[in-house]
């Protein structure tokens, strides 16, 4: 079966490891975001076809969703493109740190699904009975759990998990597989950097003393989704690292057994 999955936010982080992994294991890969030098260097190395695109934006996408078709279509999309802007409480924080953070992980997510899912579906009335496409979405711990200074964040993900939900419902006996996966703490380069507007030393405090995950761990966890049998649908996977028992939780130190 044709092996060929589109990953959006691919030019950093978690996105650019997924990619990776997926081309390891033989897949073709499709990589997304603004920053072409990054893809241009990520295709450099794994052989990626790049496609500059605001997820944000419809007409990028639909160009997006064209060019994936005519290069050989897809089989396999991971709507990974998002991020977090400000701790400020509630009453704190800015209507457009909001707005951002909602464009980029709800609507983005939703321009990208919307525009792909003719192409999933064209590549699987190629496929052998028995065979899925599959679309995955990147949300966090903080989609499902409430945290202070969470709030635009914590509303973004909690919208694309549900989301996530109504799409699996509404595609329902199609040959397309629906799964979320919610990392907790994953320490990549520019998340909590973009998150702090530039702190670096206010970026390195959540890492410190804490063997967080890493974008190489949420990749292996995530491609292991995709290389279940194509009837297992992982609908959920929550990922955290063993020193976080909870969103609220994050043991600072060694782990040690109790005497
Ligand atoms: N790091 C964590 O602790 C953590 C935990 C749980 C969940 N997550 C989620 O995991 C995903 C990846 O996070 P990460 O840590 O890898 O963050 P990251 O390194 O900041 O990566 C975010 C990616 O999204 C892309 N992006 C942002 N806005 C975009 C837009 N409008 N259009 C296209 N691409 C866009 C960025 O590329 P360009 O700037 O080049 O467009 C970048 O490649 C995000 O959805 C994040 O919310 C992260």
């Amino acid at each position: 079966m044709l092996k060929r999955v589109v990953v959006t936010g691919a030019s950093s982080g978690i996105g650019a490891a997924t990619v990776r992994h997926f081309a390891g294991l033989g897949w073709q890969t499709v990589a997304v975001a603004r920053r072409e030098d990054r893809l241009k260097a990520l295709a450099a190395e794994t052989g990626a076809h790049t496609i500059v695109c605001d997820v944000t934006d419809e007409t990028q996408v639909a160009a997006l969703a064209r060019e994936v078709a005519e290069t050989g279509g897809a089989t396999g999309l991971v709507n990974n493109a998002g991020g977090a802007l400000g701790i400020e409480s509630v009453e704190a924080s800015s209507n457009d740190d909001w707005r951002q953070m909602f464009e980029v992980n709800v609507i983005g997510l939703r321009n990208v699904t919307a525009a792909m899912l003719p192409v999933l579906r064209d590549a699987a009335r190629h496929l052998a009975p028995g065979e899925t496409t599959s679309i995955l979405n990147l949300t966090s711990t903080a989609g499902h759990d409430a945290y202070a200074g969470g709030g635009g964040y914590n509303a973004a993900k909690f919208a694309a998990h549900a989301v996530t939900n109504v799409l699996r419902l509404e595609l329902a006996g199609e040959p397309i597989r629906v799964m979320e996966l919610a990392p907790g703490l994953v320490h990549t380069e520019e998340f909590t950097l973009n998150r702090l507007r530039g702190d670096a030393a206010g970026a390195q405090k959540p890492y410190e003393n804490v063997t967080p995950l890493t974008a190489e761990d949420v990749a292996r966890v995530l491609v292991g989704a995709f290389e279940q049998p194509p009837h297992v649908n992982q609908d959920l996977i929550v990922l955290r690292p063993v020193a976080q028992s909870s969103v609220f939780h994050t043991h600072r130190g060694p782990l040690e057994p109790r005497a």
